[in-house]
């Protein structure tokens, strides 16, 4: 078996899950090559990678967490933006932006999900009514980046324009249109930061940005610039990738189509676990060594970096039953799609929530989808995701007059 992380041909063609097969079984804490580089080490197994997430002592994030970041640009960020930063900063920083993401918050945000995933799915119907194939990342892409504009109270005008920008920013193969789209999504940010500190709303942004630290003060205004800038990243880059992916492995398992068509709402909370294990859409994380450590038994050295494989965590038999089968009962469902520990994903309650609404809409208003094409899948081993996946709909009987209601 050759190993090799970096080949972007494997994303492409989706066909690394073997790769991790091998190595869990054969090398689980793996040294992977690195061409100009010291090479880094690789864990496929659950148990290995739960243990660094939970080690934040010894596995610091604030050196980058994910392969092939520029160190120059993660040091420019470290210790103010939350996915770069380590305790003690980390602590205060999580607390202000977590309570933005909390059980009160979310209870609060409901309405607007639902409401932002009927009008998607609405739109959705039309399309599929016209007959011919649609392309459905297309479409699901709004779900996430409309309900993050709408919980930041950014004015709707903006939306499509911030949403093409993200994708700009993160996915872009060409490195002078990424920094432009970043440099474009800072600039806007800090205007609305100065703005929102003048004249708060109810808003995630004017809420980070009026919080008072424990050691008094504002949090600095680039620092809340950058952390909105994450948020929005976090999670249009994300959750759309796994609805999306929910719509192939639901046309290609049409059994599992069935159960959710049969036992919608009752099965919902179990399919949005299996389609985040499923898709896994963050890949891969990683961790730099800040002291002489062990893994499995293999000395780590201080300033080792190691990565954190998700996709591969969520499909070890050890802890998956079944791991290689797409099962919408499964119970119990520990997934790693979020990460662990400290970093533990901030937005997970809100993805929930989309999906779910997101699984049952689509219950209720298709009777049927079939793939109308092949999938074409990200090359990136960072972000698992689908770039396009035309499907075919037959919608319901009565869906296009109450749209689904
Ligand atoms: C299916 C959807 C999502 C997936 C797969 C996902 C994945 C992750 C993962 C794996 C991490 C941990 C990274 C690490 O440990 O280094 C993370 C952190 C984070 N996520 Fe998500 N995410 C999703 C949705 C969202 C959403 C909807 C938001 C915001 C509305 C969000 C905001 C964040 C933030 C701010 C962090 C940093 C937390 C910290 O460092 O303390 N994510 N996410």
């Amino acid at each position: 078996v050759e190993i090799d992380l970096s080949d972007p041909d494997l994303f492409a063609g989706n066909g690394y899950r073997p790769v991790f097969s091998w190595l869990r079984t054969h090398d689980p804490v793996h040294r992977h090559q690195e061409a100009g580089g010291p090479g880094y080490w690789v864990l496929t197994r659950y148990r290995d990678i739960v243990a660094v997430y939970a080690d934040h002592e010894t596995f610091s994030s604030r050196y980058g967490m994910r392969l092939g970041s520029d160190p120059a640009a993660v040091a420019a960020v470290a210790d103010r933006m939350l996915i770069v930063t380590d305790p003690p900063g980390h602590t205060e920083l999580r607390r202000i932006v977590a309570a933005e993401f909390g059980p009160a918050r979310i209870a609060e945000l409901r309405p607007l999900v639902t409401q932002v995933v009927d009008e998607v799915l609405d739109e959705l119907v039309d399309r599929a009514a016209d007959a011919g194939p649609v392309d459905i990342v297309d479409v699901v892409k709004e779900i996430p980046n409309r309900v993050v504009c709408a919980l930041m109270g950014l004015p709707r005008s903006d939306w499509d324009w911030i949403g093409a920008l993200t994708t700009g920013a993160f996915e872009s193969e060409d490195e002078a249109e990424r920094s432009a789209a970043h440099a474009e999504i800072f600039l806007y940010f800090s205007d609305l930061v100065n703005r929102r500190r003048k004249a708060p709303g109810a808003d995630v942004v004017s809420r980070i940005a009026t919080a008072v630290r424990q050691s008094g003060g504002l949090i600095p205004e680039e620092v809340v610039v950058l952390n909105c800038n994450g948020v929005l990243a976090g999670a249009n880059e994300t959750t759309r990738h796994a609805a999306s992916g929910a719509v192939l492995a639901l046309a290609r398992h049409p059994e599992q189509w069935r159960l959710l068509t049969d036992r919608t709402p009752d099965i919902v909370p179990s399919a949005v676990e299996e389609v985040l294990r499923w898709t896994t859409p963050g890949v891969h994380a990683m961790r730099t060594a800040v002291r002489n450590t062990a893994i499995a038994g293999v000395d780590i050295r201080e300033g080792d970096r190691v990565s954190l494989w998700n996709a591969s965590a969520n499909c070890d038999p050890a802890e998956f039953a079944d791991a290689e089968r797409f099962l919408l009962d499964r119970t119990p469902n520990r997934h790693l799609t979020f990460g662990w520990g400290r970093h533990v994903c901030l937005g997970a309650r809100v993805a929930r929530l989309e999906l779910s609404d997101y699984l049952t809409g689509l219950a209720r208003r298709f009777e049927a989808l079939e793939l109308a094409g092949d999938p074409r899948y990200t090359s990136s081993n960072f972000t698992w995701g689908l770039q396009a996946l035309p499907v075919t709909l037959r919608v319901r009987a009565g869906s296009m007059a109450d749209h689904g209601s």
